[in-house]
C-alpha cells in the first residue's frame, strides 16, 4: 500500500520503488567515505584521551614524544589556539567536549586531553599511545541508578517543558478501578555507527575546507565559524556519503582539533575517531529510570495518568532524554502529568539517539498500557483504542491526522491478533514459551527551513542543489523522485548535489524531519523552474536556475498535533532452559504520511524496528564505579543485534499524508524504532508470565 496524493501523481516518481542513485558507487568502492579521500601532504592527528574520570591535568609529558618518528607536533591545554564556546548554535548552546584543549580540568573519563600530529596514522598513534599525562585525580560518582537523590529539574532551552500537570492526580487515582504504579529502567546506550567519524581539514584559497560525515554540513560549518571566530562564509564543510549517524554525527572535537592543526601546521589534517574514542567523544543515549502510574474505570478508560523519568547528564552541560514527551500526545486522562529529572555525574554528556525520548519512553509507557490492559481484563489494542484522544493531551491542538486506528486494524490482520488467548505462559513448543505482544508508536513529524536551487541545462538535464545529508538513508534518490514529479520529466534526466555548506541552509539529517524539511524546498523551486520553462524559450548555456527558501511557509503552518503513528507487533520465543529470548516475527505498520521511495523508506523502518530489537535483548553499556570508565567499548563487549539475531522483520504503512505538506511528507527516520522494545517485552510475559521491566532483556534475567 503505497501512498500518493493528489498533488504528486504527475509523473507518479514518489511513491515508487527506485534503487539508490549511489548505489552502484557504494558497492563498488567508487563513492569514498571522509577518512578515505586522498590529499598531497595529508598529516594524521590522533586524539588522547584523560585516564581519569575527574580532576586536573598535572602535565602533559610532551618532549619525548616529540622525537618519535614522524610527529609533527603535539596539542594540548598549554599550547592550543584558543576558542570561543560562548555561542549560541543552532541547536543550543555548543557541547563544552568541542572546547578541546581550553582548560585542564578533566570532567569525565574520555575528555581530550591531547592531539598527536605525525606524518602517518600508525606514527601518530604510537606517539599518542606514548604520551604521559599526569592527573590530579579528584573523586568521581558515575553511579546512575544509585544516583537519584540529587536529582533536580532541568532548564535547557531544548526542554520545552520539563513538568506538565493537570488535573488532580492522587484524587483519580483513588476512584480508578485499576491501577499500574511500576518502575522501568533503559541502560545507556550509544549510536555506533558503522562508518566512525573522520574529518579532514585544511585551508583553501583562504577558506577553511572541511571534508567530513555529518548529519548536516550548514549545521557543522556554522558551529565552526562560531567556535574559530571566522567569517560563516569562509567555512565550507562537505559531507558527501555517510555510514550512519543516528544523532551522534554533528560538531565533536575530531572536527575541532582537526581544524586546530591544520591552522597551525599549514597543511591537510586528517582526525578518525576510534570505536573506543566514539563511546566518550559523540554522545550516548542516558540510562533512563521511569516511573508510570496509570489509572482507569471499569471500561478501561484514563482516568489518571503519570509519567516521570529521570536520566543523567554531565557536571559540564545540560540535555535531557525527554522519555515522558511521549504520553503528551499518546494518551489523555483526567488528570495528566508528565515531568523530567536529571542527575549530574561525572560523565560524557548524552545527546540525541534514535528517537530521543519515544524510544525510552515508549518502553516503559507501552509496558504500563499493557500491564493495565491485562489488570482491566481488556485485549491491549482495545484498551488503546478505548483512549485515543481528540486533541493534544497537554497542548490542547487539534491533531493534523492521527491514524493510530488504522495502524492497529491493518498490523492485526497482517499478524494475525484475533482470537489470540490473552493469559500468559500458555504455549510451549518443546523448550521454548511462545507469546505474542504490541504496542503502538508515535513521533513528532516537522520541518525545517531550508533552501534549494533547481537548474535546468540545454540537454534537458536538470540539477538539484539541496544542502541534505544522506546519512544510509537514500536522500539523494528521495530528492530525485521528488524533483522528477514537480518537473513531470522522467528520474533519469535529474542529478541532485548534496552534501556541501556551500550549497546553502538546510535542515539536518535529525528529528525525521530531513526528507520532508529538503522535499518541501525542492518542490517550491521545480514548481516555480516547471512554470518558467513553461513560457516558451531557450534554455541559455549556463541554464535557468530557480531558488527556494521554505522559512515563510514553514513558519505560516498552523499550530497543530503532527506525528506519524505505528502499531509494532512481536512474537517472541523464550528458552526456559537458557534464558535466551529469540524474536520470531515483528511487524510494524505505520501511519507516517507519503512514502516517497517505498524500497528504501522499508529499508530504513526495518533498520528501526531492528534497532528496537537490538535495545530489548541486547545494547547496554557498563560502566566501572572504580575506574568511571566503559568495561565494554567494544562491538565485542556492546553487542548490537547482528544477522543471527533476527528472524522475521516486515515493514509496511497505511494510506496517509500530511494534508499541509506540499508532498504530504510526515518522516520515518525514527518511528521504525519506537515502541518495538515494549512489544518484545510484552511478548516475552505473554510467553512466561514474568514482566520485565528493565533493559536489555538478558537470559540472566530471564532465568
Ligand atoms: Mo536523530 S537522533 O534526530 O539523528
Amino acid at each position: 500500500m503505497t501512498t500518493t496524493t493528489e498533488n504528486t501523481t504527475v509523473t507518479g516518481a514518489v511513491g515508487s520503488a527506485r534503487t539508490r542513485v549511489e548505489g552502484r558507487d557504494k558497492v563498488t568502492g567508487a563513492a569514498r567515505y571522509a577518512g578515505e579521500i586522498p590529499f598531497a601532504e595529508l598529516a594524521h592527528g590522533w586524539l588522547v584521551l584523560s585516564t581519569v574520570a575527574r580532576g586536573r591535568i598535572r602535565s602533559v609529558e610532551d618532549a619525548p614524544v616529540r622525537e618519535m618518528p614522524g610527529v609533527l607536533a603535539v596539542l594540548h591545554h598549554e599550547n592550543a589556539p584558543r576558542v570561543d564556546t560562548a555561542y549560541m548554535g543552532m541547536l543550543g548552546p555548543p557541547n563544552p567536549v568541542v572546547g578541546i584543549f581550553q582548560h585542564d580540568r578533566v570532567p569525565f573519563m574520555g575528555w581530550p586531553v591531547a592531539l598527536v600530529v605525525a606524518e602517518t596514522s600508525e606514527e601518530a598513534r604510537a606517539a599518542a599511545e606514548a604520551l604521559v599525562v599526569r592527573y590530579d585525580e579528584e573523586p568521581h560518582d558515575v553511579g546512575f541508578f544509585a544516583g537519584h537523590a540529587g536529582a533536580y529539574t532541568p532548564g535547557e532551552p531544548a526542554m520545552e517543558q520539563a513538568d506538565t500537570e493537570k488535573g488532580d492526580l492522587e484524587a483519580r487515582l483513588r476512584e480508578a478501578a485499576h491501577v499500574v504504579d511500576e518502575e522501568y529502567s533503559t541502560p545507556e546506550e550509544h549510536h555506533n555507527s558503522m562508518e566512525p567519524h573522520a574529518a579532514t581539514a585544511r585551508w583553501e584559497d583562504g577558506r577553511l575546507d572541511v571534508l567530513d560525515s555529518n548529519q548536516g554540513t550548514s549545521w557543522v560549518a556554522s558551529e565552526l565559524a562560531s567556535l574559530f571566530s571566522l567569517d560563516p562564509s569562509s567555512v565550507r564543510v562537505r559531507s558527501e556519503h555517510v555510514g550512519g549517524g543516528f544523532g551522534s554525527k554533528g560538531l565533536s572535537p575530531h572536527q575541532v582539533a582537526a581544524v586546530m592543526a591544520t591552522t597551525l601546521l599549514h597543511r591537510p589534517v586528517r582526525v578518525v575517531l576510534t570505536r573506543r574514542q566514539m563511546f566518550s567523544l559523540v554522545g550516548f543515549r542516558s540510562p533512563t529510570l521511569q516511573r508510570v502510574t496509570l489509572g482507569a474505570d471499569t471500561g478501561g478508560r484514563l482516568r489518571a495518568f503519570d509519567h516521570q523519568s529521570l536520566s543523567l547528564t554531565s557536571t559540564v552541560h545540560e540535555f535531557v532524554e525527554p522519555s515522558a514527551n511521549v504520553g503528551r500526545t499518546m494518551y489523555d486522562a483526567d488528570a495528566h502529568r508528565t515531568g523530567h529529572r536529571l542527575v549530574r555525574l561525572d560523565v560524557p554528556t548524552p545527546t540525541w539517539m534514535r528517537a530521543p525520548g519515544e524510544t525510552p519512553g515508549s518502553f516503559a509507557l507501552e509496558s504500563a498500557v499493557d500491564e493495565l490492559a491485562e489488570k482491566c481484563g481488556l485485549d491491549p489494542i482495545e484498551l488503546r483504542a478505548r483512549n485515543q484522544p481528540e486533541a493534544g493531551p497537554v497542548s490542547g491542538l487539534p491533531f493534523s491526522r492521527r491514524n493510530q486506528l488504522a495502524c492497529f486494524e491493518e498490523g492485526a490482520r497482517r499478524f494475525g491478533w484475533a482470537g489470540r488467548d490473552p493469559r500468559p505462559g500458555l504455549r510451549r513448543e518443546g523448550r521454548w514459551l511462545l507469546g505474542t505482544g504490541m504496542a503502538a508508536a508515535s513521533f513528532p513529524a516537522g520541518a525545517g527551513a531550508s533552501t534549494a536551487a533547481v537548474t535546468a541545462h540545454p540537454d534537458g538535464g536538470f540539477t538539484v542543489g539541496i544542502n541534505a545529508a544522506d546519512i544510509g538513508t537514500g536522500a539523494r534518490t528521495a530528492m530525485v523522485s521528488v524533483a522528477a514529479d514537480a518537473l513531470r520529466v522522467t528520474p533519469d534526466r535529474i542529478r541532485v548535489r548534496l552534501g556541501d555548506s556551500d550549497l546553502g541552509p538546510a535542515w539536518i539529517a535529525g528529528g525525521s524531519m530531513g526528507t520532508r524539511s529538503w522535499a518541501w524546498a525542492v518542490r517550491l523551486a521545480a514548481d516555480e523552474l516547471r512554470e518558467l520553462l513553461a513560457l516558451g524559450g531557450s534554455v541559455p548555456p549556463e541554464g535557468i536556475t530557480t531558488r527556494s527558501d521554505t522559512s515563510e511557509a514553514i513558519g505560516a503552518l498552523a499550530q497543530k498535533e503532527r506525528h506519524a503513528y505505528g502499531a509494532q507487533f512481536a512474537e517472541a520465543a523464550v528458552d526456559v532452559t537458557t534464558g535466551e529470548v529469540r524474536v520470531r516475527r515483528l511487524l510494524g505498520i505505520f501511519a507516517a504520511g507519503t512514502i516517497v521511495n517505498p524500497l528504501t523508506a522499508r529499508s530504513q523502518l526495518v533498520g528501526g524496528m531492528t534497532w528496537g530489537l537490538s535495545m530489548a535483548l541486547h545494547e547496554e553499556a557498563v560502566r566501572d564505579a572504580a575506574s568511571g570508565g566503559y568495561v565494554n567499548a567494544d562491538l565485542a563487549g556492546y553487542h548490537v543485534a547482528a544477522h543471527a539475531d533476527v528472524q522475521h522483520i516486515e515493514a509496511d504503512w497505511v494510506d496517509d499524508h500530511d494534508p499541509e505538506d506540499p508532498v504530504g511528507i510526515k518522516g520515518i527516520g525514527e518511528i521504525g524504532i519506537v515502541g518495538v522494545a515494549a512489544a518484545i517485552a510484552n511478548a516475552v510475559w505473554h510467553a512466561t508470565g514474568v514482566r520485565h521491566r528493565r533493559l536489555p532483556i538478558r537470559p540472566d534475567r530471564v532465568l
